[in-house]
C-alpha cells in the first residue's frame, strides 16, 4: 500500500520549473516521476497547473500544484494498492473534480500516477516496461529523432516545427541510435559549410535560419546520403508542421515563408511534399479547428503515409474516437500529461490499436532526465518513439534507456522497423 506521497519543484529542459513525485509504499519500494511540458500544446489538452505570479519565475511557477501533491492527492491515494493503477487514477481524478483537470492540475495528477506505477513496478522487482507490458513486451520501437527545429522550438524563420529521421532499416534500436547520430553529425558539417548556425533547439535539433520545409528536406536528404544511408529504404524522412500553431481565420499563415495557403493549398502542398520526398509520417499536417481538411487530406494520402494527430486528438480517447468515426488521421501521437494519468494514455493506445490506427509515444519540448516513456513505448508495444535529437540530455536519456532495455532482453528483443508505422488493418 502507498504510505507517502511527496510533491518538489525540480527543473525542466528549458530552465523552467515542474513537479516531481516520489511515491513510497509500505516496504519501501519507491516511484519517482517528473513531469514534462509543451510549448505547441493542444486547446483541448489537460490543464497543466502554474502558479501565474509575475514575480516568481515569470509566472510560470507550480509552487500550487506541488502542494496539491503532498495534500489533496496524497489523501486520495495513501492506504491504496499501488498495484491497482485504474482504481488508484480514478481516485485521482474524483479528487480533481473536473473535466480538464484545472483545480489540482494535470501536471500534479500525472506525477502520482506515474510515481505510483513506478513504485509498484519496483515492489515486484521489475523494470517498468516490464511490470506494465508483461513477458511479451519486447518490441523496441523505431526512433523519429528530431535533426532540424523550427515553430514553436526554436527562435529560427522556419514555419514547421520539426524535420525527423527514421531508421526503420536498422536491425537493432542501438544501430538505429548509432545511425541517427552519424546524420546528425553529417548534417551538422553540411550546414557549417553552408554558413548556417549550428546552434540546437528545444529538443536538441539544429536551428539554421532556413525560410521553406523544402530546404530543410533538402539537408536532411543529404544528410542520411553523406551517412552512407538510402534515404526511404534505410531512412524514412517524418515531420511535425505542428500547423494548429500557424492556422489563423481559416488559412495556413507560413510567416517564415511569407506565403499564405487555404486549407485546400494545404492539402495538396502536403500531399506534394509526401510525393516529393520519402516521407512516412506527418504529424499535424493540419490544425486542431481544421477537422475538414484532415479528412481531405487523410482520404488523399493515408494510405501511403502515416498521419498521426497529435493537437487535435491531445491522447483523448474520446476525441481520438470521434476521429476514428470521421476519417480524422490513421495514429495517434500519445503524450501522457496531455490527457493526466497513466491509465487514460494506455486506453487511448489501446483504442488506437483495435481501430488499426497507430501510435506513437512522445516525449514534449520541455522534458527532464525522466525516462519513463522509453518503458511505455515498449510496455505498450507501440513501435514508436518520438523523442528528440541526438544532443541535449534530456533526449538522449529516453534513447540510454531504451538501449538498456533491449541489452536486458537479450536474444527475444525485437526492432520494430518499418512495419510499426503500417496500419494494422493493411
Ligand atoms: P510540445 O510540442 O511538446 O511543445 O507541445 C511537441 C509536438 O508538437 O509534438
Ligand atoms: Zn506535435
Amino acid at each position: 500500500a502507498i504510505t507517502s506521497v511527496t510533491g518538489r519543484r525540480v527543473l525542466d529542459s528549458r530552465g523552467n520549473p515542474t513537479v516531481e513525485v516520489d511515491v513510497e509504499l509500505a516496504d519501501g519500494s519507491l516511484g519517482r516521476a517528473a513531469v514534462p511540458s509543451g510549448a505547441s500544446t493542444g486547446a483541448r489538452e489537460a490543464v497543466e497547473l502554474r502558479d501565474g505570479d509575475p514575480a516568481r519565475w515569470h509566472g510560470r511557477g507550480v509552487d500550487r500544484a506541488v502542494r496539491h501533491v503532498g495534500t489533496e492527492l496524497a489523501a486520495a491515494v495513501i492506504g491504496r494498492d499501488a498495484e491497482d493503477q485504474a482504481g488508484l487514477d480514478a481516485a485521482l481524478v474524483a479528487a480533481d473534480g473536473t473535466a480538464t483537470r484545472s483545480r489540482l492540475g494535470a501536471n500534479a495528477i500525472l506525477g502520482v500516477s506515474l510515481a505510483s506505477a513506478k513504485a509498484a513496478a519496483a515492489a515486484h522487482r521489475l523494470p517498468l516496461y516490464r511490470y506494465l507490458g508483461g513477458a511479451g513486451a519486447r518490441l523496441l520501437p523505431v526512433p523519429m529523432m528530431n535533426i532540424v527545429n523550427g515553430g514553436a522550438h526554436a527562435d529560427n524563420p522556419l514555419d514547421f516545427q520539426e524535420f525527423m529521421v527514421a531508421p526503420v532499416g536498422a536491425e537493432t534500436f542501438a544501430e538505429a541510435v548509432r545511425m541517427g547520430s552519424e546524420i546528425f553529425h553529417s548534417l551538422r558539417r553540411d550546414l557549417l559549410a553552408a554558413g548556417h548556425s549550428t546552434g540546437v533547439g528545444d529538443e536538441g535539433g539544429f536551428a539554421p535560419a532556413l525560410r521553406t520545409a523544402e530546404e530543410a528536406l533538402d539537408f536532411v536528404m543529404t544528410a542520411v546520403e553523406r551517412a552512407g544511408y538510402r534515404p526511404g529504404a534505410d531512412v524514412g524522412l517524418v515531420m511535425d508542421p505542428a500547423t494548429s500553431e500557424f492556422f489563423r481565420d481559416g488559412v495556413y499563415d507560413y510567416t517564415g515563408e511569407g506565403v499564405r495557403r487555404t486549407p485546400a493549398e494545404q492539402v495538396d502542398y502536403l500531399a506534394g511534399l509526401i510525393d516529393a520526398y520519402p516521407v512516412l509520417s506527418v504529424e499535424d499536417p493540419m490544425a486542431e479547428d481544421d477537422l475538414e481538411g484532415w479528412r481531405e487530406l487523410t482520404a488523399r494520402v493515408g494510405s501511403r503515409c502515416q498521419l498521426t494527430g497529435d493537437d487535435v486528438f491531445c491522447t483523448n480517447e474520446a476525441l481520438l474516437r470521434e476521429g476514428i468515426d470521421s476519417g480524422v488521421a490513421n495514429s495517434v501521437l500519445v503524450k501522457v500529461n496531455q490527457v493526466g494519468t497513466l491509465t487514460e494514455a494506455l486506453a487511448t493506445v489501446s483504442a488506437a490499436h483495435r481501430a488499426g490506427y497507430t501510435a506513437v509515444m512522445s516525449h514534449r519540448s520541455g522534458e527532464t532526465e525522466d525516462t519513463t516513456i522509453a518503458d511505455l513505448a515498449v510496455a505498450t508495444g507501440c513501435g514508436q518513439i518520438k523523442t528528440g535529437s541526438l544532443s541535449r540530455s534530456d533526449r538522449t536519456a529516453k534513447y540510454n534507456q531504451l538501449i538498456r532495455i533491449e541489452e536486458q532482453l537479450g536474444g527475444s528483443a525485437r526492432f520494430a522497423g518499418a512495419e510499426a508505422l503500417r496500419r494494422r488493418d493493411q
